[in-house]
């Protein structure tokens, strides 16, 4: 055996005994409400980002269907070489309408987007930028600030404790000797629920001349009004700098990834950002999906709303059973257990009663927080939630 086959099994052995490695579950049947999982049965699904319950919805899997039927498996290319296609300016044209930017440009992954938008343009910014990051930024994020600062060796990073408008604001000020700023934040914190404060952010950001880029994977199709995202929601939809994005989770469930600005920006990640220039384009069926999904968000806000209507219902019903919910404006509803082990206990409690619910830990969140993350879904009904309500009360 080679001395890396070694520390393989080692890493695998310390991750069994932290008590860190993950049981990865089966499922048999598509997306939905209730799902069955192999050796379980049938569950109530409260741990999917299927927000608006899109990812097997009729029209959804037609379209998906249709674009494979009319461009094939895929571009067998990338972008530029010969990799893109009509559905590409289609798909394009609507992220940008949802966006409310003048372009955008896509990705086989959000992950993907992010280690494109943020490298590129620290290395843009030459010998004299920083990128500034909220601490509990997706790790997508966190990766893509480290990739640009071993592309460009002059740059620099700074990380703002956790949505504290005063402590970002001091990280500015400290770099106005810095000319190129690029804020970035998540929209909706994935393990927390709550959102960046966007409406404070954008004004900040024009004061000192920074770019904000916000990651709003989690709240588009959740938040605001039309279910835009966090930027609607407060008031400043359109007046992001860039906006990045899934297409994995309210706008199908399938994958993809984009990110969505003016025109020059979105030309330079064409031209330069390399998970597009070395990566293949995304997919028809994987497109057609999407593209299908935010005709449903922007058609109407039936879907929004039900959303909305579940996330109430099943966070009553946990504060009236006695569990403490961490409540913000988006379909993420964490329950604070403390330490790790209860909360891992928890969700394996919870499936033997029919609930698929994840429970996170240290490393994923602080020692201490360890929680159960609820996620709710417009697919979900009133039955659905009270049969895991059932169960909450049973743990
Ligand atoms: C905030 C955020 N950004 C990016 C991603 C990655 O998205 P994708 O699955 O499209 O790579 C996620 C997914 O967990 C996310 O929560």
């Amino acid at each position: 055996m080679t001395a890396v086959w070694n520390a393989i099994e080692q890493d695998l052995k310390r991750l069994r005994d932290a008590g860190q490695f993950k049981t990865i579950k089966n499922l048999t049947r598509p997306m939905g409400p209730v799902s069955t999982i192999e050796g379980v049965g049938e569950v109530v699904v409260l741990c999917s980002n299927d927000y608006l319950g899109l990812a097997n919805d009729p029209e959804v899997v037609e379209a998906a269907t249709a674009a494979q039927r009319k461009w094939g498996a895929g571009t067998g290319s990338v972008r530029f070489i010969c990799g893109t296609f009509d559905y590409h300016r289609e798909i394009e044209a609507s992220i940008s309408k949802l966006s409310g930017t003048e372009a955008s440009t896509t990705y086989v992954s959000c992950w993907n987007a992010n280690e494109a938008v943020l490298p590129t343009l620290m290395a843009a910014g030459g010998d004299s930028v920083i990128a500034i990051s909220d601490e509990l930024n997706h790790a997508s994020i966190i990766d893509a600030v480290r990739l640009g600062r071993q592309i460009n060796k002059a740059s620099k990073s700074k990380v703002y404790k956790h949505s504290d408008m005063a402590a970002l604001e001091a990280t500015l000020k400290e770099s106005a000797g810095i000319e190129h700023k690029i804020v970035v934040t998540d929209g909706v914190f994935s393990m927390e629920g709550d959102v960046a404060h966007l409406d404070k952010m954008v004004p900040l950001c024009e004061q000192y001349g920074a770019l904000l880029i916000v990651d709003d994977s989690h709240g588009v199709g959740v938040c605001g009004p039309r279910g835009l995202g966090v930027a609607e929601h407060q008031g400043v939809h359109g007046k992001i700098d860039c906006m990045t994005g899934t297409l994995g989770k309210a706008l199908g469930g399938a994958a993809g990834g984009y990110i969505a600005s003016r025109k020059p920006l979105v030309e330079l990640m064409v031209q330069k950002s390399r998970p597009q220039l070395f990566s293949n384009a995304l997919p028809p069926a994987t497109a057609g999906a999407a593209n299908k999904a935010i005709e449903i968000l922007l058609r109407d806000t039936t879907r929004v709303d039900k959303l909305r209507a579940n996330v109430q219902y099943m966070r009553a019903g946990l504060k009236s059973r006695g569990f403490e919910t961490m409540d913000g404006p988006s379909a993420i509803t964490p329950i604070i257990l403390g330490e790790t082990s209860k909360a891992i206990a928890a969700s394996k409690r919870l499936l033997e009663l029919g609930v698929f619910v994840i429970g996170f830990g240290y490393p994923v969140v602080p020692e201490g927080v360890a929680r159960l993350r609820v996620q709710i879904s417009a697919a979900h009904e009133t039955s659905h939630l009270d049969r895991a309500l059932d169960a909450f009360s049973k743990l």
